[in-house]
């Protein structure tokens, strides 16, 4: 009897969060078969260049920006062509996944800023994932020990910045921005594949105090705290990419709520999934919040509505609704309604770049930093990787 009541409500609850309306499984597939001639195209290019380029986003002047290694976006492009093998199964984009991803490979022993998480993770990670390549295991363990070279005892935190050049001007000791939170999927991994819980309690200090310094009572957080390395105390609470110290600066808001989701999956400590839950209402609800879904790239910037959206932070919390809608939350249906909108906003004309055009990314619309006056209304990889991603959680939701 206890049986058949569970598999009941857990009918109920996949039948309410994964909800497989006609139009969503034509906005999947028309979205596979979009990216994969989209991201075709720059894979021709990068082919027939006999190089490995790694596209990033668009110059001023219409050339496409391409990275090295130690860029924290570099794993987002790998990570892109190793969701169009998961979105598709054609096997034809693993050895290409698995080349981008390697060239990558002395990413492993940065020590310089805090991003390896994302990078590996986004390439590696997808990889071990995807492909189960036993190598990627110790290149996933010692890139987390990179990481950890970071660690600073007195404030328990890892230093995002390091404090030479223009973060050396605003005067920080030890900053750390909020989207730190996300490097951690990659301490917890370490953990997992090795059973050292060194990665794991790392991992844990971050999280609980980033979620003790960085949140308003508004559930909004800071995107830099920074801390003092002799005493821990907090030294500032400012903003590096936001409108100000005390706005919303929306890409922030995306990381806390994918990086605090993740930590639950990891840790099953409730505490992390009410942050996220608490910090994406606080978007849902807020009154600048457009009918579209796609949020302005700060919510207290001064020309709302005449302000740049950003469609990076709107894909972000996008993946993470979905993955969200699968853990232990209150009608989860809510969550995967919310990331069905985004990604149909995502999907119009508005946002998606027409074929062969926009450097050959998939979205357009996203900003990288208006205070440093860089890369503003452009395409971001990462749009296009967490846009992937989301496409590919929504995907197995309405599949099983
Ligand atoms: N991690 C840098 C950014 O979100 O722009």
């Amino acid at each position: 009897m206890k049986k058949v009541l569970f598999f009941a409500s857990a009918m109920m609850l996949f039948a309410s969060c994964a909800g497989p309306a006609k139009q969503e499984k034509d906005l999947i597939a028309d979205n596979i078969d979009f990216a994969c001639k989209q991201i075709g195209l720059e894979i021709d290019k990068i082919e027939a260049s006999g190089k490995i380029l790694n596209p990033v986003t668009l110059r001023p002047d219409g050339s496409v920006y391409y990275c090295k290694y130690n860029d924290w976006r570099s794993g987002f492009f790998p990570g892109s062509v190793w969701f169009l093998y998961e979105l598709t199964k054609d096997e034809k984009y693993l050895p290409l996944a698995e080349k981008y991803t390697e060239a990558l490979a002395e990413v492993q022993t940065m020590t310089a800023h805090h991003d390896i998480g994302f990078i590996v993770m986004s390439s590696y990670g997808n990889g071990l994932r995807l492909a189960g390549i036993e190598s990627y295991k110790d290149a996933i363990v010692k890139s987390a020990q990179s990481l950890c070279t970071r660690f600073r005892e007195a404030p328990g935190i890892i230093q995002s910045w390091d404090t030479k050049g223009w973060q050396g001007e605003r005067g920080w000791e030890c900053p750390v921005i909020i989207d730190n939170m996300m490097n951690l999927e990659l301490l917890f991994k370490a953990t997992e594949l090795t059973g050292d819980s060194t990665y794991y309690k790392v991992a844990v200090s971050h999280a609980d105090r980033t979620m003790k310094e960085h949140f308003r009572e508004n559930a909004s957080c800071y995107h830099v705290i920074d801390y003092s390395l002799t005493t821990g105390e907090v030294r500032n609470r400012h903003t590096a990419q936001g409108y100000a110290h005390e706005s919303i600066w929306s890409r922030g808001q995306a990381w806390a709520v994918y990086g605090y989701a993740m930590c639950y999956r990891f840790t099953g400590d409730r505490r992390y999934l009410d942050q996220s839950l608490k910090t994406f209402e606080m978007m849902k609800n807020h009154p600048r919040m457009p009918e579209d879904l796609i949020p302005y790239w700060d919510m207290d910037a001064p020309n709302i509505p005449n302000e740049p959206r950003d469609v990076s932070t709107a894909a972000c919390i996008a993946s993470a609704l979905y993955e969200i809608c699968t853990m232990d939350v209150e009608n989860p249906a809510q969550y995967k309604e919310y990331a069905d909108k985004i990604m149909e906003s995502l999907s119009t004309d508005a946002y998606r770049t027409p074929l062969g055009t926009n450097g050959n990314f998939l979205l357009l619309h996203s900003v990288g930093s208006i205070p440093h006056n860089n890369e503003i209304d452009v395409p971001l990889n990462y749009a296009d990787y967490y846009f992937l991603e989301a496409l590919a959680r929504k995907k197995a939701l309405e599949e099983k």
